[in-house]
């Protein structure tokens, strides 16, 4: 399995922070943002990762990471997203990596207590489809939510104004190649962007998503808010640590 970091877009809920540097090189704690979802992967076991960016400090991220060395790596993707046509845009251009293999994609601001050996392992067997990870959180209406039905997702709806449940769909996603396939067919969602909601969504209607609730803590870093609580968390008790 290979892992794509989403690192693109502008950042904007982290004004004035991200005037005149990329959100995922900012700190958390005592290493820059970028360094928690590459971790995660690693941790995984998986050492083919390729790292999607954008906008102005795009360079800055091969001064930072080079060919990932401090992870143990021989060497680190990267490819460059123009603009910010959303989550899913930036995962198009990861198409030529995977090369039809199976993807774990983090989302460059999603920081995790424990690990994802375990949710790698399963959908390593599950072979086809998707999987997505599930967490408890107090305002749902941030993220991506699922509606579920005993064990089933009926469907997922982006930033609900009235959450159906009290889960957010975490920025940690498997998929198999037919990701890129699915990508082709998205029109842009009322904010402009290719949603990855919509990536899922397929999959739940082709009957091929599988979910897991992650276990330990998992946090965006997305707004000035969970910048400071990602702070507060892996301060206090460490990321990426334990098997989750
Ligand atoms: O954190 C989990 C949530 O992430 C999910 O629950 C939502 O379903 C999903 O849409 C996403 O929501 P956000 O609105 O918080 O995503 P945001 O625009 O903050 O983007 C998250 C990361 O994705 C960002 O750190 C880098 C990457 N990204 C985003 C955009 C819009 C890109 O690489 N390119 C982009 O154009």
């Amino acid at each position: 399995m290979k892992g794509v970091v989403l690192a693109g877009g502008l950042g904007t809920r982290l004004m004035p922070l991200t005037k005149v540097t990329n959100k995922h090189l900012l700190p958390i704690y005592d290493r820059p943002m970028i360094y928690y979802p590459i971790q995660a992967l690693v941790n995984a076991g998986i050492r083919d990762i390729m790292l999607v960016t954008g906008g102005n400090n795009a360079g800055d991220f091969l001064k930072l990471l080079g060919n990932g060395k401090e992870f143990g790596l021989r060497h680190l993707n990267y490819t460059y997203q123009e603009g910010e046509g959303g989550i899913a845009d930036a995962l198009r251009l990861a198409e030529h990596f995977a090369d039809g293999e199976a993807i774990c994609v983090i989302l460059g601001d999603n920081i995790i207590e424990g690990h994802i050996a375990h949710a790698a392992d399963t959908f390593r067997q599950q072979k086809i489809g998707a999987k997505i990870l599930l967490k408890e959180v107090k305002d749902p209406q941030r993220f991506g939510v699922p509606v579920l039905e005993g064990e089933r997702v009926l469907k997922i709806e982006e930033k609900p104004a009235r959450p159906r449940s009290a889960y957010a769909v975490t920025g940690l996603y498997f998929y198999d190649a037919q990701v890129f396939d699915i990508i082709k067919t998205l029109k842009p969602s009322g904010r402009g962007e290719l949603e990855i909601t919509d990536v899922n969504n397929a999959y739940i209607a082709a009957g091929t998503l599988t979910w897991e609730v992650l276990k330990g803590w998992w946090t965006d870093a997305g707004t000035i808010e969970s910048l400071h609580l990602a702070n507060q968390l892996v301060c206090q008790t460490g990321a990426n640590k334990r098997e989750a």
